[in-house]
């Protein structure tokens, strides 16, 4: 018996998996938050949806979606570690049908050697995904999106060259900034195969000085610059809400419709989603 009634057109494996990273050099720009929110937008439409907390070391996933530990059979560590084959287990409900999670292992203790575990999961990873992949099409999934770890990190640089589009994230800050074009450069260039690449600036003060706004446009235009021959597209510039830090002190991270949060985040999608469908659309007529 099967721990999930899927739908009958989603019982059978799909053809189509999509699969979305957020990444970012240095700590704390908004990837979860984003992650979350675009896994949530993406299962609202429709779509069978997985959101995998990819960050190891610090897993948040499970608390935005109000999962409760005794409810968690396997996580993406057992998994990354070679411990335990990809199955249902892994898999936790949330209060959207359609809306997946498969969480990191909280509480490592030190005792188990955090340090040699994390580098037991960075030998394993590569494999891992791939499996986790043939997974998630079998049990019809249509998007998978892993919320990294931020920096160099195996298992995110493995995930991005497994990913049909990435989402790289930034603060307006010159720490991120050079941070960010340091790892465009050093990583996402060297594996642009076949993926999409985005990026977006979040947090930005309500209110900015003209001087300031020129400036972040010309970081924008100059990661676009860094990039070519190749393409990475913009998204927005989205600013620090403060109902988002009121919402955040409640543990909620999902927008609400009504705030203007999501209207920017349904463009983000909108725009990744079209063009991931035009990127495969011509990859099937090339190969036809
Ligand atoms: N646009 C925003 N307005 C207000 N608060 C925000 C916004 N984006 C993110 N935050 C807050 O900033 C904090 C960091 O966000 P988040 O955890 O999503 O970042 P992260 O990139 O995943 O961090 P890490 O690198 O540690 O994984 C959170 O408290 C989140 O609620
Ligand atoms: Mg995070």
């Amino acid at each position: 018996m099967s721990k999930f009634d899927f739908s009958e057109q989603s019982t059978l494996s799909s053809t189509r998996l999509d699969i979305l990273i957020l990444h970012s050099q240095k700590g704390g720009p908004g990837k979860t938050t984003l992650s979350c929110n675009i896994a949530k937008e993406l299962a609202r439409r429709g779509n069978k949806t997985v959101i995998i907390d990819l960050d190891i070391a610090q897993p948040t996933i499970q608390h935005i979606f109000h999962i409760k530990d005794v409810k968690i059979k396997h996580t993406i560590n057992d998994v990354l570690l070679g411990e335990t084959a990809v199955s249902e287990d892994v898999l936790n409900k949330t209060d959207d049908p359609n809306l997946f999670v498969i969480v990191a292992k909280e509480n490592v203790e030190y005792g188990e050697g955090l340090l040699s575990m994390l580098e037991e999961i960075q030998k394993h990873s590569f494999f891992a995904l791939h499996e986790m992949t043939k997974f998630l099409l079998r049990m019809g999934f249509r998007y998978v999106i892993y919320d990294c770890a931020p920096g160099y990190k195996l298992e995110s640089v493995n995930a991005a060259a497994i990913a049909d589009a990435r989402i790289f994230v930034l603060r307006p800050s010159t720490f991120s900034y050079e941070g960010a074009k340091q790892m465009l450069n050093d990583i996402y260039k060297k594996l642009n195969i076949r993926s999409l690449n985005f990026f977006v600036f979040n947090q930005l003060p309500p209110t900015l000085k003209e001087e300031s706004q020129k400036l972040l446009n010309s970081w924008r235009d100059g990661i676009v610059e860094l990039y070519e021959p190749e393409t990475i597209t913009f998204l927005d510039f989205l600013p620090i809400s403060h109902e988002i830090m009121e919402m955040a002190l409640k543990g909620e991270y999902i927008f609400p419709e009504s705030d203007p949060m999501y209207g920017k985040l349904t463009k983000m999608v909108d725009t990744v989603v079209e063009a991931i469908d035009v990127m495969k659309k011509a990859k099937l007529m090339e190969d036809k």
